[in-house]
């Protein structure tokens, strides 16, 4: 049985705005929403059953349900750590002392720009944004992550999003390489994606090197999808000495590719539908269906192949060199672009190169000494090459 610990759960599908690469796009002012009183009863039965110690709330747009501060309070008293991500343009003074005194222990606020327009996410105001996260850190014990999505968009941007984030004092930075779901799905052949990947590498090398020499990581933890996370930085010559590369071998093919299912994480949908991970819609479990009893939902729990595969049954990337940090990259991607959930990852093929290449040589020497460690030396090279990455993305699929 699975048991998971970290829900995400969409608490309306109703959105103030309208980013154009959104991957709910499609599903906005669903009718079928769960209503508060069913939102509490399933958070309730989930904590009765499962070991879950957070929350995210997401939507949709959290602020737009009217009664999130109710539903933080309960997850609360309930002893799980809310967080939020949210776009922040309905944040003000009162909603975030109102947030804060709930409990709420979090806000990723989704921000992609600087400036005071946005070109991406409607009519939002960058400008305001960074000013709310100011607010946010001196008024409330509230914990403030910056959300960035890396798209053809802003990509040209990024290493000025940086220190928009460094000068904003947040504590954390997440920065999302685009997925190709909803509405990037159907805006993607739009781009020139061949030099976004490109530049996403070139400006991620331009952000660590300043990172790293100004050790800027001793006040901000940073995420950059597929490339680099902080936690990389505490690996230490024990994690070297104490690695059985024949171990890790064996439990990551036993493994399941995605890191949501790994990570024990679900996500639940604003009609009490569940699903995976954000960007598979596959229903594995329906609570409302089962009138939110966990128990007969899980009885009757959905065939789902992306929780039920393993990285021994994706066939290429079992042997290649890259597979102890890459995981088979995201099974989603794979599908978008090759129409089959057991295929490589043709995006994260390209990616694993380059950060050896690229990225690898501006670490410090423990965390390229562990990497060097982790890749197989006897391994495949990545299935895919520059040229097919080349091919799948300007390709009419
Ligand atoms: C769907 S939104 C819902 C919460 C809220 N409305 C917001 O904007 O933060 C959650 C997060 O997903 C991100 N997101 C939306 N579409 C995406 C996509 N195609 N690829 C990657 N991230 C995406 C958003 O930027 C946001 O940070």
């Amino acid at each position: 049985m699975e048991k998971y610990s970290s829900i995400r759960l969409e608490i309306t599908s109703k959105c103030n705005l309208k980013c154009s690469y959104c991957h709910n796009a499609k599903y906005a002012n669903n009718a079928e929403d769960l209503s508060t009183e069913e939102i509490l009863k399933l958070i309730r039965n989930l904590k009765s059953y499962y070991p879950i110690n957070k929350i995210l709330l997401t939507g949709g747009e959290p602020l737009c349900q009217p009664d999130l501060v109710k539903i933080v309070q309960e997850i609360t008293n309930l002893k799980i750590k809310p967080d939020m991500v949210s776009n922040g343009t309905l944040l003000n003074k009162n909603f975030i002392k109102e947030l804060d005194n709930a409990g709420l222990k979090r806000i990723r606020l989704s921000i992609d720009e600087i400036g005071n327009k946005s070109k991406i996410r409607g009519t939002s105001s960058p400008k305001d944004l960074w000013l709310k996260v100011k607010e946010i850190q001196e008024n409330s014990n509230i914990e403030v992550c910056i959300h960035s999505v890396c798209s053809p968009n802003n990509v040209n941007i990024l290493d000025k999003l940086y220190k928009q984030v460094v000068a904003s004092g947040a504590k954390r930075w997440r920065v999302f390489d685009i997925g190709y779901q909803g509405g990037f799905a159907n805006e993607y052949k739009n781009y020139n994606l061949v030099r976004y990947y490109k530049t996403y590498i070139k400006k991620a090398r331009a952000i660590l090197k300043s990172y790293i020499k100004n050790e800027v990581y001793k006040k901000l933890d940073i995420e950059i999808s597929n490339i680099f996370r902080t936690d990389f930085l505490k690996l230490s010559q024990e994690d070297i000495d104490t690695l059985n590369l024949q171990k890790e071998l064996e439990i990551k093919l036993k493994s399941n590719p995605c890191d949501y299912v790994k990570g024990h994480q679900l996500t639940i949908r604003s009609d009490g539908k569940a699903s995976l991970c954000q960007y598979y819609r596959n229903c594995i479990f329906d609570y409302k269906k089962n009138s939110f009893d966990i128990a007969k939902t899980v009885k009757n729990k959905q065939p789902c192949t992306e929780n039920d595969m393993f990285v021994k049954n994706v066939p290429y990337c079992k042997n290649c060199k890259y597979i102890l940090m890459c995981s088979c990259g995201c099974r989603s991607r794979a599908e978008f672009f090759t129409h089959n959930i057991y295929e490589a990852d043709p995006i994260a093929c390209y990616l694993s190169k380059e950060v050896d290449k690229k990225i690898m040589p501006l670490l410090p020497s423990n965390i390229k000494n562990y990497y060097n460690a982790i890749k197989i030396q006897s391994g495949t090279e990545p299935k895919y090459n520059y040229k097919d990455v080349k091919t799948f993305l300007r390709s009419q699929k």
